[in-house]
């Protein structure tokens, strides 16, 4: 048995995404967040693993080659080489391994786990008849499906795709999902946090009441997959092959004394599942009972964000409703696409894409409010100290506020990551941007320097504001990578304190860390003013 001690780790993943189609917004919205969330862990000097990456196999990827007229290898190989890949680069994701269920690694592994749970009694050959959505690639069960309107009339339609099901008839391998419902209901009345926010988590209990009924683990009409071990004829159903790339990925199988093995042994379980809401029966339900069934350790937090809808719906890729994040970060900045989404959206809850709203936002928060702080505040220290950090006098009550109030932000902030309530931290960090603002139209540094015998006080004011820039900069790293080490330059840190990356987040309101005669350089605006959006 290798060492399970993985408090000093913190491991976050997104789905796999489906590769039948390019990334859109949607896609875009879960890497981000976890994106954040871990390069904030990681400020706080944790060791973080953060991993992302693709579904590759099923019948939808395998229909999506077809119409394109290539081999659902050529397909995925392209997909993953011209969008999927690049589009980590678009949205700034520091993501630290990247899974596609086509690599080797993971299809060893993914044959090692199933065989194990066949060998504990979990696994059976039966007949499945019933519906299915492609569009989820999902089994449905009676109740899941609405009855079609318009051309679908007097059929039974997917509530997301809203598609007519497919009827299934064919001899399956299955996976005893029932075995595991009691077991399930104990952990989850016993870890009510494991799965978040509420509202999901009520979801789950309620469908584990229900009772589960025994699942197929394999397809028998599906080539393009995982062989099955035992029967070569048969392939692993594409959610049973996705939900290992979990624990694939980080070394699942491998011996303990191999790399691979060591990172396995640190990492799992994992910390946070991050995950829409659609796909939440598959990683609180059959993930855990799979997991049961081979004696693994269950993940700590499955979390299920909201959907970015489009006219009402989620944003799909098979309902071509999507938008690139290309075509927003183009304009604003892969900065601005992550600040907007995490900000303006409570994570949980739905939410719609709008240019308006996010050239308003963009305009008040960040070019207006954050942006213009940091460009005044430099350009004085140019314009009244050429450019060297000035000494603090003696600190008035105004300072000492603008102190208090950044150890209450850092409480708070770092309260709300822990809940993973994102828009709160970014509010309460705004928060103090907005104070700051304030402080400096109150202290009207530009009159101060009209008479020689306010120099300290101009001094005081403008070492405050730099300081604060300093802590705002720590702060907003994690969420804007590429504005905030601009500040950080600006502000001399990097040449007298170090890399941004190395800063402790627990450590920004210890007060005066900008060293005096710092370097101090008035750049480039921040958050450039937007041309008039186009459409
Ligand atoms: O479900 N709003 O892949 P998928 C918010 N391969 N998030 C969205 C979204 C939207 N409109 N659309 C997609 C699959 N997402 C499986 C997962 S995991 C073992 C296998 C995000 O390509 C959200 O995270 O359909 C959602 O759960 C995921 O993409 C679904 O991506
Ligand atoms: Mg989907």
């Amino acid at each position: 048995m290798v060492s399970t001690d993985s408090s000093a780790s913190f491991y976050v993943t997104t789905p796999i995404y489906y590769v039948n189609d390019a990334p859109h917004i949607g896609h875009a919205y879960t890497t981000v967040a976890g994106d954040f969330l871990t390069r904030w862990h990681r400020q706080r000097g944790e060791n973080v693993w953060f991993l992302t990456g693709v579904d590759e196999h099923g019948t939808k990827v395998q229909r999506a080659a077809d119409a394109g007229g290539v081999t659902p290898q050529e397909w995925v190989d392209r997909l993953v080489s011209t969008d999927w890949l690049p589009v980590l680069g678009t949205v700034d994701a520091a993501n630290d391994d990247f899974i596609r269920t086509t690599e080797v690694r993971h299809i060893d592994a993914v044959q090692k786990f199933w065989e194990t749970v066949r060998e504990n009694g979990y696994v059976y050959a039966a007949p499945y008849e019933g519906p299915y959505c492609v569009g989820c690639e999902e089994f449905k069960l009676a109740g899941d499906l609405l009855p079609g309107t318009g051309e679908f009339v007097g059929q039974q339609v997917c509530p997301v795709h809203g598609r007519p099901a497919e009827q299934l008839s064919e001899e399956n391998w299955f996976f005893k999902l029932s075995a595991f419902a009691e077991q399930l209901i104990t952990y989850y009345e016993a870890n009510p946090e494991a799965i978040q926010p509420v509202s999901a988590y009520n979801e789950v209990m309620s469908f584990l009441r229900g009772g589960l009924v025994d699942i197929s683990m394999s397809r028998s009409s599906v080539g393009w997959g995982i062989p099955l071990p035992w029967d070569e004829k048969q392939t692993v159903y594409v959610w049973f092959d996705a939900l290992l790339n979990y624990i694939t990925a980080v070394g699942y199988g491998q011996p303990a004394d191999t790399d691979a093995g060591k990172l396995f042994a640190q990492v799992w379980p994992v910390d946070v599942h991050l995950v829409g809401k659609d796909i939440l029966r598959f990683h609180a339900v059959y993930w855990p009972a799979m997991l049961m069934a081979a004696q693994l350790p269950l993940p700590k937090k499955v979390f299920a964000h909201g959907w970015l809808l489009v006219g009402g719906e989620k944003m799909s890729k098979t309902k071509l409703t999507g938008i690139p994040p290309a075509q927003i970060i183009d304009h604003f900045g892969s900065d601005a696409f992550r600040y907007y989404f995490l900000r303006a959206i409570q994570f949980g809850q739905d939410g719609s894409f709008s240019w308006e709203d996010m050239s308003a936002r963009y305009t008040a928060e960040l070019a207006n409010g954050l942006g213009n702080l940091a460009s005044r505040g430099t350009a004085m220290v140019n314009r009244y100290c050429e450019g060297k950090l000035p000494a603090a006098g003696v600190a008035t009550a105004a300072e000492i506020a603008l102190s208090d109030h950044l150890t209450a932000v850092l409480a708070e902030a770092e309260a709300a990551m822990d809940r993973l309530d994102f828009s709160t931290a970014i509010v309460s960090v705004k928060g103090f941007v907005d104070a700051v603002n304030m402080y400096v139209t109150e202290q009207e540094p530009w009159v101060l320097a009209k008479d020689e015998a306010n120099t300290e006080r101009l001094h005081t004011v403008l070492y405050t504001i730099c300081e604060s820039l300093r802590a705002m900069a720590v702060l907003y790293f994690p969420l804007m990578p590429k504005t905030m080490t601009d500040l950080w330059d600006q502000l001399g840190a990097a040449a007298t304190i170090g890399n941004i990356a190395d800063q402790r987040v627990g450590d920004i309101a210890r007060w005066g860390q900008l060293p005096v005669g710092a370097p101090v350089t008035k750049g480039a605006g921040l958050f450039p003013r937007l041309e008039e959006v186009a459409e």
